[in-house]
């Protein structure tokens, strides 16, 4: 990978950046984009990611591969790096949420945003983007009021910036090379993180929700016993959401 590191004050997006130097030719692969501030961070389903200025992490690595990399298995492999890393920082309750976040104590902590702009067989690519909070002590009321937020101080963990993205940037390199090159190894160390093999879940999905036991989560989908006796299988792009219903609440988050 390059170790090409554009260090950005204030940007759009670093996803942005990222893809515009995919478009330019300007970019190689392993190249990392970090802004001390987003003015448009963009969330999963056209949400926005909340990038306040010098308190969080916002970070994009650009993937130019050899073959199309699998955007799932990317998610996947960017979601166990900032496991890792915040486990190795010393958050030990940091568990993952399907699709794209980490969470402790319920709240969210980061999320991954994995994109791609247009199909060009011969230039494989995709970006995958970090926002992991990191400083912050408060959030605005808006992003409260729809879920709740953490960050690694509120945890009680006082990693500088600097350090959490060291961190990150180590744990990213070594996964998204493994996504690329063994996107079925990711699936499994996923799906043994996530805990969810052998638990009753629920999947929500663009045509409804299905509830069963999680007998499998593989490249080749989530794969369901239902309660009627047969199975189903969700493949893992039509997995909007995975909720765990064996699993016992956390303990609350501070919100603020
Ligand atoms: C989500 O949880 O909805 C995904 C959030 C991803 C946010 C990161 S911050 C760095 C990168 N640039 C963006 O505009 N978004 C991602």
């Amino acid at each position: 990978m390059s170790s090409r590191l554009f260090q950005h004050d204030l940007v759009d997006s670093t996803n942005e950046r990222a893809l515009a130097s995919i478009a330019d030719g300007s970019a190689r692969h392993g190249d990392v984009h970090v802004a001390d501030g987003q003015s448009a961070g963009r969330g999963r389903l056209g949400r926005s990611w909340v990038s306040a200025r010098g308190e969080g992490l916002y970070l994009s690595i650009v993937l130019l591969p050899a073959r199309a990399p699998n955007p799932a298995a990317l998610t996947m492999a960017a979601g166990l790096a900032v496991l890792e890393s915040v486990r190795a920082l010393g958050v030990g309750e940091a568990r993952l949420k399907w699709p794209n976040d980490v969470l402790a104590r319920d709240a969210k902590l980061a999320g991954i945003l994995v994109e791609s702009r247009g199909l060009d067989p011969a230039r494989p690519h995709a970006v995958v983007g970090v926002g992991l909070n990191v400083l912050q002590r408060s959030f605005p009321p808006e992003l409260l009021a729809e879920r709740a937020v953490t960050s690694l101080a509120l945890l009680g963990c006082d990693a500088t910036r600097e350090h959490a993205l060291d961190v990150l940037l180590s744990h990213l390199a070594s996964r998204l090379e493994l996504a690329c090159l063994s996107p079925e190894r990711i699936a499994a160390d996923y799906a043994r993180a996530s805990e969810l093999p052998g638990r009753t879940v629920r999947i929500r999905r663009g045509s409804g929700e299905l509830t069963g036991r999680l007998e499998s989560l593989t490249l080749a989908g989530l794969e369901l016993a239902l309660v009627d006796g047969t199975r189903a299988r969700v493949p893992l792009e039509h997995a909007q959401a995975v909720e765990d219903l064996d699993r016992a609440p956390d303990r609350p988050a501070r919100s603020s």
